[in-house]
């Protein structure tokens, strides 16, 4: 299996994965739409020949800052300094295998290539110590409690730096 680049295609893919990987967490397919039409350059697919088993949405976006669950943004603000990983999510079957790790220095790689100073995400679903071994921190704004909110109560802001 291997990481490229997702197409409208892929999104009723995306979103069957989504609904497997966070059915705490719905997010309608036009969000995942969005995203890709927004920033295509940070979505990809886990592919192979069973087809999608995984798919990464990521975009620039200011520091400090994230979207609300499973809203529309219209586009990417001016200020976006910072690089947001929406998600990265993999199906049951493809974990443990290094994937999520791969796409992770990609994005970081993507990110600094395009002069972001940072990286963040929520991190849900009890993942935070797989984004600790990735150089993530959390990181406390108070401005942030609304919308973290909306990610349930264990969601963690986390952020970091880019070299
Ligand atoms: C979190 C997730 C992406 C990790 O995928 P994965 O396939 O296990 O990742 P990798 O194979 O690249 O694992 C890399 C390492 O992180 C570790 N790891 C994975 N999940 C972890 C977790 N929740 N806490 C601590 N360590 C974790 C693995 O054990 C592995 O360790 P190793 O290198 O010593 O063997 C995957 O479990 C997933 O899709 N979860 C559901 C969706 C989700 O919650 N995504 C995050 C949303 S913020």
């Amino acid at each position: 299996m291997n990481w490229r680049a997702m197409t409208p295609a892929d999104l009723p893919a995306v979103s069957t994965i989504a609904a497997e990987v966070h059915p705490d967490f719905p997010e309608d397919e036009a969000v995942f739409a969005e995203r890709l039409r927004l920033y295509p350059a940070g979505c990809h697919v886990l592919a192979g020949g069973d087809g999608v088993a995984a798919y990464a949405i990521s975009h620039p976006w200011p520091a400090l800052s994230c979207p609300p669950l499973n809203a529309l943004v219209d586009a990417l603000p001016a200020d976006a300094t910072s690089y947001y990983i929406h998600d990265v999510a993999l199906s049951r079957a493809v974990r443990g295998a290094g994937h999520a790790s791969a796409i992770v220095a990609a994005l970081a790689g993507h990110a600094r290539s395009i002069g972001c100073a940072a990286m963040s995400l929520v991190a849900v679903n009890g993942s935070a110590g797989f984004w600790s071994r990735h150089g993530f921190t959390q990181a406390k704004a108070p401005s942030l409690a609304t919308k973290l909110a909306s990610y349930g109560d264990d969601a963690l802001f986390m952020t970091r730096a880019l070299a």
